[in-house]
């Protein structure tokens, strides 16, 4: 099983409370943990565009780097690894995207791919002008369809003339073209967005579900099975989780129930608010239940609390769920995090017993300091 890093590019990761790290989002600390994530064999890192935050006590996500601009940092401090950054496709036109994403590829040598989103929080795109009007939730993958036919014409073949409702192309060029195959990546849940995901993604991101039911998610990856046997291509599913994991089971339900007596409920509140505002998305859009009080405190992303060998027992069990072929990880402390899957989890995950996965002994340990930005 491929294992990925969402990484920390809003201040606090991904844990709305009081008692969490509060930290600002630095590319200092995305280096560290990208060295480590690089380090112990991981496969890829990943990160968000979030253009307006929750605000409440910790100010949540009002604090955030750009996805394009800190992947390209990262792309040129690492050397394995996969970097994705994630287009906000309302903000940014497809030639600009593609060009982008066309330099990265070559900072990377190949590494790189994209996160296309929709958008599904109206005041990201309002505060700029941006936001086309409330139809546009109904009518967003569309939008996005045309979108990612002229970024493929422009990677593909340097050129495109692509016509449609929501862009015109006019010989519209683009070099050099990316070295690698440019992948795709798409986090829709809805049917919109998993049709979508069959008809043009490389790889369909989901939510896990609930705590400690680490196959919860298992209709999402089925979802997606039954649309990729309508388009007939070939599209893998890749679950979100948290991570909190400590050397007993006890000490790290400690810590889970610790950043859930301080959940900011004016953030929440807000994440709730905006969540309802669709009206018009498949009923299954997951937008709407990040804000469920079950597990609020982290956006209901699914999560794994227990001692390194429990959470490793559960992502393995991640592994067998039919259609998936990767996992993307969030932690409470993404540095010491990083740390631990590296020397405590992943040598206990039958799922990464793959000759790209260093064993324990030879990986010469990180000789980074463990400063996460705490406080910063
Ligand atoms: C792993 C993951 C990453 C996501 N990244 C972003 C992001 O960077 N920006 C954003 O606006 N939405 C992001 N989303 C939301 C999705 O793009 C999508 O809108 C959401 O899952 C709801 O599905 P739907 O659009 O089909 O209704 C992400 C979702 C997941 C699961």
């Amino acid at each position: 099983m491929k294992v990925g890093i969402f990484i920390p590019i809003g201040n606090n990761g991904w844990l709305i409370s009081e008692n969490a790290p509060q930290y600002k989002p630095t590319f200092d600390l995305n280096k560290q943990i990208a060295e480590r994530a690089e380090t112990y064999g991981l496969d890829f890192l990943l990160s968000m565009i979030k253009l307006r935050g929750f605000g409440g006590k910790t100010e949540f996500w009002d604090h955030n780097l750009e996805s394009f601009t800190l992947m390209a940092g990262l792309a040129a401090v690492t050397h394995k690894i996969k970097l994705f950054a994630t287009a906000p496709s309302l903000a940014m036109p497809p030639a600009i995207v593609a060009r982008m994403a066309s330099t990265i590829d070559s900072i990377s040598n190949g590494r790189f791919g994209v996160n296309l989103v929709t958008g599904w929080q109206r005041p990201e795109y309002a505060q700029m002008g941006l936001w086309p009007g409330d139809e546009f939730f109904g009518t967003r993958y569309e939008y996005l369809s045309e979108y990612i036919q002229v970024l493929r014409d422009l990677w593909q073949t340097g050129q495109s003339d692509f016509k449609g409702d929501h862009f015109s192309m006019d010989d519209c060029r683009m070099s050099p073209r990316p070295q690698a195959d440019m992948k795709v990546i798409c986090a829709g849940q809805s049917d919109a967005g998993m049709a979508f995901s069959a008809q043009y993604a490389d790889y369909n991101f989901c939510f896990g579900k609930g705590v400690n039911t680490p196959t919860a998610f298992a209709p999402a990856a089925q979802k997606l099975i039954e649309a990729t046997a309508v388009t007939g291509r070939c599209v893998s599913t890749y679950v979100l989780m948290m991570v909190i994991a400590d050397e007993t089971d006890e000490a790290a339900w400690a810590k889970w129930e610790h950043y859930k007596a301080g959940v900011d409920t004016e953030a929440v509140a807000w994440l709730g608010v905006q969540g309802g505002a669709d009206k018009t998305s498949g009923k299954d859009t997951n937008v709407r239940q990040m804000a469920d009080p079950t597990s609020a405190v982290n956006i209901n992303m699914g999560t794994l609390v227990g001692s390194y060998a429990s959470v490793a027992r559960m992502l393995d069990e991640v592994a067998q769920v039919e259609g998936t072929e990767g996992v993307l990880l969030t932690f409470d402390q993404f540095v010491e995090g990083v740390e631990a899957f590296g020397t405590r989890i992943q040598p206990l995950m039958k799922s990464r017993l793959s000759a790209d996965t260093p064993v324990p002994s030879q990986v010469a340990p990180s000789t980074q300091p463990l400063t996460e930005a705490v406080g910063a």
